[in-house]
């Protein structure tokens, strides 16, 4: 399967209202296998055909930035052989998609504490940032060994050491030590498989995001599914803090 998409393709859906940022708690691979009396890597096997369909169908809608929680800090505490699997299947997904991505102009970055990795899987991570930092395409963000918590205290770090004085610190310079701070906010956050908790997912970018729940599993979740999520979110009513009536005034002008 490739995900190459034409020039026409990418803009062949209008719609009003679409994210920039869009963030997927990709979740329910297990269930997924366990339903069908697979073992639990088969869900996350088949959970990637799920990312493939994904990125694609979200640079067609021209969102700009996508962000995928692949792996968290926590997951670590699983049992050893699904971790180790989960290790392979990244090497395998980067190995074979990284150039069909890098074709379709994706800038793919791995957002997490990457030391923990093997320095052969660090190594295709930096080969893959490499290749692809200059393109002007979808901002593609995976989450792997990745906290929200980390990622606020990393910021604090990088702060001090900077030693920045405590009256020059505000929110923005906050976010702009983030790790990904060119992708902003997130206004749409998707979770599958029916769990309604964010499991310590990108904590300061949801402050004012919209919240998507859907029961459908990780590997069942395709291109319909994202577009679902895309027409709901079109939906909303975006009111930051504001009244219905002044963003219906705003809208009107
Ligand atoms: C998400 O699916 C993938 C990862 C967390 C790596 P799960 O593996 O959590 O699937 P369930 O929640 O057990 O069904
Ligand atoms: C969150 O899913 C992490 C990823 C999808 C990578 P989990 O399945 O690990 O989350 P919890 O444990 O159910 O909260
Ligand atoms: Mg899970």
């Amino acid at each position: 399967m490739t995900i190459v998409m034409d020039k026409n393709e990418i803009s062949a859906q209008p719609r009003v209202r679409v994210p920039q940022h869009v963030a997927v708690v990709m979740d329910g691979n297990g269930r997924w296998a366990k339903k069908r009396f697979l073992p639990r890597v088969a869900g996350h096997k088949k959970g990637v055909e799920s990312v493939r369909a994904v990125i694609r169908a979200a640079a067609k809608a021209g969102v700009k930035n996508l962000t995928l929680f692949a792996f968290s800090s926590e997951n670590w505490k699983r049992p050893s052989d699904e971790v180790q699997a989960l290790m392979t299947l990244f090497m395998q997904a980067l190995t074979n998609e990284v150039q069909e991505l890098h074709k379709s102009r994706v800038r793919i970055r791995l957002v997490g504490d990457l030391s923990r990795f093997s320095p052969a899987l660090q190594q295709k991570i930096q080969e893959s940032h490499h290749l692809t930092e200059n393109n002007d395409g979808l901002n593609l963000n995976i989450c792997v060994n990745y906290g929200g918590r980390w990622e606020i205290v990393e910021a604090c770090k990088k702060i001090v050491e900077k030693c920045i004085p405590s009256q020059e610190i505000t929110e923005d310079l906050f976010a702009q030590n983030l790790q990904i701070p060119d992708s902003g906010d997130v206004d749409l956050f998707i979770r599958t498989s029916a769990e309604s908790r964010i499991s310590n997912f990108l904590l300061w970018q949801l402050a004012y995001s919209e919240l998507y729940f859907t029961p459908v599993l990780w590997p069942d979740f395709n291109e319909e599914e994202f577009n679902k999520a895309l027409d709901w979110f079109a939906e909303r009513e975006r009111r930051f803090g504001k009244t219905s009536e002044q963003i219906s005034l705003k809208e009107a002008q």
